[in-house]
């Protein structure tokens, strides 16, 4: 069944919990799809994951409409959220409708997200007017890793943790249609999760939301330069990956790799024929 926007509200209703996991292309996005899963992310963790860089800063909107379109080709049912890379939306409003639009046009995303509360509630309102539905993402935003000097849990303190709340209903107030909160305390996100009527997506946020997501090749322990606390690895393909490897390798070395069943054949007079020739 196609997942929606409306499908995120439903489920909210139902106390469904929502899954998400990311994808950058169109071979994960056929598997992450065909686990089930509510939607597929493709998030600027693409710069991390996909492109080795050490932040998300320089990921920039050809990347992501490169990555959406592939992701979109292999997501049947799965709704497919595309983020607004680090300055398509914080330099104007009018940059931020534009380049949401390119995200749902040339991307082919069902939504888009951005991350920022109460300093972008504007920003969420214009798009959303423009029919495109935007999910927020407060909390840890990694784009201002700079701003904030690393990647620390949000919200900690009361006067943090009243800012999460105002970002939260401001971005609600605005038409986003979820919210990600990331890295901050259980409890603060199940206060969060009980004061909205939009549904909340954590990632490092504890069991209390409406729902998880996480970058696949997190939990797939396919990507190992760092893991945050709150990762599970649901299996260590890493492992799995580098002895297929090394097993190749071997193969090939010891003429093991290609067998008779790997080859195709041609009838043995057109080599004699050719060989005459030479
Ligand atoms: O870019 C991303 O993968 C994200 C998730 C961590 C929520 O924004």
């Amino acid at each position: 069944m196609k997942n929606s926007v409306v499908t995120f509200q439903e489920m909210k209703a139902k106390g469904e919990k929502i899954t998400m996991l990311t994808a950058y292309d169109y071979s994960t996005a056929k598997l992450v799809d065909a686990a089930g899963i509510n939607s597929i992310l493709v998030g600027d963790s693409l710069g991390n994951v996909v492109l080795g860089y050490e932040n998300t800063v320089s990921v920039t909107m050809e990347d992501m409409i490169h990555h959406g379109a592939a992701v979109a080709r292999g997501a049947k049912d799965a709704l497919v959220v595309i983020d607004m890379p680090f300055m398509s939306y914080q330099t104007s409003t009018y940059d931020a409708v534009v380049n949401a639009g390119r995200l749902m046009k040339e991307g082919h995303g069902g939504a888009v997200k951005l991350e920022g509360g109460v300093e972008f509630a504007e920003v969420i309102r214009a798009i959303t007017r423009a029919s495109i539905p935007v999910c927020a993402h407060i909390g840890l935003t990694p784009q201002s890793v700079h701003a904030f000097g690393g990647y620390k849990v949000q919200g900690k303190t009361y006067d943090a943790a009243k800012k999460l709340l105002e970002d939260a209903y401001a971005v609600q107030d605005a038409g986003a249609f979820a919210v990600v909160l990331e890295c901050v305390p259980a409890k603060l996100a199940e206060l969060v999760t009980k004061e909205l009527r939009i549904p909340t997506i954590g990632i490092g946020a504890g069991a209390g939301t409406d729902g998880q997501v996480l970058v696949y090749a997190d939990m797939l322990a396919l990507f190992s330069d760092y893991k945050p606390k709150f990762v599970k690895q649901f299996a260590n393909l890493s492992e799995e990956v580098v002895s297929a490897f090394k097993a190749y390798d071997e193969e090939v070395k010891s003429g093991v790799y290609p067998a008779q069943e790997h080859t195709y054949k041609i009838d043995d007079e057109v080599i004699e024929a050719l060989k005459k020739e030479l």
